[in-house]
């Protein structure tokens, strides 16, 4: 039986008006679903489900009820990639009657004070939670970056639930929020050295077979990995999260709570010859032409952003491509002047959007990519073949 402060009591008696009553009464259901004894306050929520292709009919006037009856966010939030840039719709080939519906979105959300900035890493856009602190995100990749890298707590919320958080300031005591739940269960040792974000996503690809008879994936507590960059971890996360649905890992010298476990007892490996195995399951033999080059799943930060201007500098593409990252980045990217030198050579920004959550399905046959969990919603998702590439060789395709 869960325990309501007095504060809380209040909002489920509506003294904080009909949205916040709501929300306040669908994380009591879940916490009654998952036996959380408390609901504790966040400082931040990240929401999913934003795009129209997602939400649908129905998502829209769920929002529209909730920003209509008075819905106020409590603490800072901000939003998932929608299904298109809202300032670049056009030059991308969005139909006007989805960007429309897609405004509506965004439009709700304003209302209700959330931060309509839309990017998976909200971590490199101001929305940082610090270590220990509780939050409600929904982005796969960023709850697992908040769990492992940031040392932050937040379970894997749905867009209602993160939504109900942020107008409520609260969320169910349960899950990666609790102790136990952290805590390393399997070995992984690492047989070879790992570089750069494809070899990083590949490892999440090598690990998910690891476990995948298991029915509880267990939190796996990574040796044999030396260094590692922003940029390198945030696409192992999204790959963990994507092929095995956990939230967390530990590797010791590089996370942050590594240092309060032991190394558990079972143990399994990966090698060179696995993970290269698992570069060939992303990259099968295909006749297909690649036809769409995509760089940013996850969001792009600001290094990687000039890094493609510095090898596009001078040369034009010869294919489609999308560099997808968050608003706040490109007006950095702007005000450096990459993005004149990316736009020159005929590369587009495709900002607040990915190419997972924009409605491309058909328009493309075969992408090419560094990132693991692309490859995965582009063949599930928008039945695209892939090809899975290091980042440099990524850009190179472009050029071909
Ligand atoms: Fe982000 Fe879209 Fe990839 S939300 S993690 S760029 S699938």
């Amino acid at each position: 039986m869960i325990s309501l402060t007095s504060q809380q009591q209040a909002m489920l008696d509506g003294a904080e008006g009909k949205a916040a009553q709501k929300a306040l009464q669908i994380l009591l259901a879940l916490a009654k679903i998952y036996q959380a004894e408390e609901l504790l306050p966040v400082s931040s929520v990240q929401i999913a489900g934003v795009s129209y292709d997602n939400l649908g009919e129905a998502g829209l006037e769920y929002l529209t009820e909730m920003a209509d009856s008075g819905g106020r966010v409590k603490v800072f939030t901000t939003l998932n990639p929608a299904g298109m840039d809202r300032e670049n719709w056009q030059a991308l080939g969005i139909p006007p009657d989805f960007a429309r519906q897609q405004i509506r979105v965004l439009d709700a959300f304003a209302r209700m004070g959330v931060v309509t900035t839309c990017t998976c890493t909200p971590y490199l856009v101001g929305n940082l939670p610090v270590f220990g602190e509780h939050i409600a995100w929904s982005e796969s990749s960023a709850v697992c970056y908040a769990n492992a890298v940031l040392g932050a707590r937040t379970n894997r919320e749905g867009g209602p639930s993160a939504l109900a958080s942020a107008l409520t300031g609260f969320t169910p005591a349960y899950g990666m929020h609790l102790e136990e739940n952290r805590r390393p269960a399997l070995t992984v040792m690492v047989e070879t050295g790992i570089h750069g974000t494809q070899s990083f996503g590949a490892l999440g690809v090598s690990i998910s077979r690891k476990v995948a008879h298991l029915a509880n994936k267990p939190v796996v507590w990574i040796e044999g990995i030396l260094s590692a960059s922003l940029e390198e971890l945030k696409s192992f996360c999204a790959s963990l999260a994507t092929y095995t649905g956990t939230a967390m890992f530990h590797i010791p010298g590089i996370t942050p709570e590594s240092s309060r476990y032991l190394r558990p007892e079972a143990c399994v490996s990966v090698s060179r010859k696995e993970l290269e195995e698992a570069c060939r399951e992303l990259n099968p033999i295909q006749d297909t032409p690649v036809d769409f080059v995509s760089l940013g799943c996850p969001h792009l930060d600001l290094p990687e952003i000039a890094r493609i201007a510095e090898i596009l500098s001078g040369k034009k593409v010869k294919k489609e491509f999308w560099i997808t990252t968050s608003r706040p980045v490109k007006q950095m990217a702007d005000q450096m002047g990459y993005t004149r030198i990316i736009e020159e050579s005929g590369a587009r920004f495709a900002t607040d959007t990915c190419c997972v959550v924009a409605p491309i399905k058909g328009w493309f046959n075969c992408m090419a990519t560094d990132s693991a969990k692309a490859c995965y919603y582009a063949s599930s998702k928008n039945q695209m073949e892939t090809v899975f590439l290091p980042f440099e060789d990524v850009i190179q395709e472009a050029l071909r």
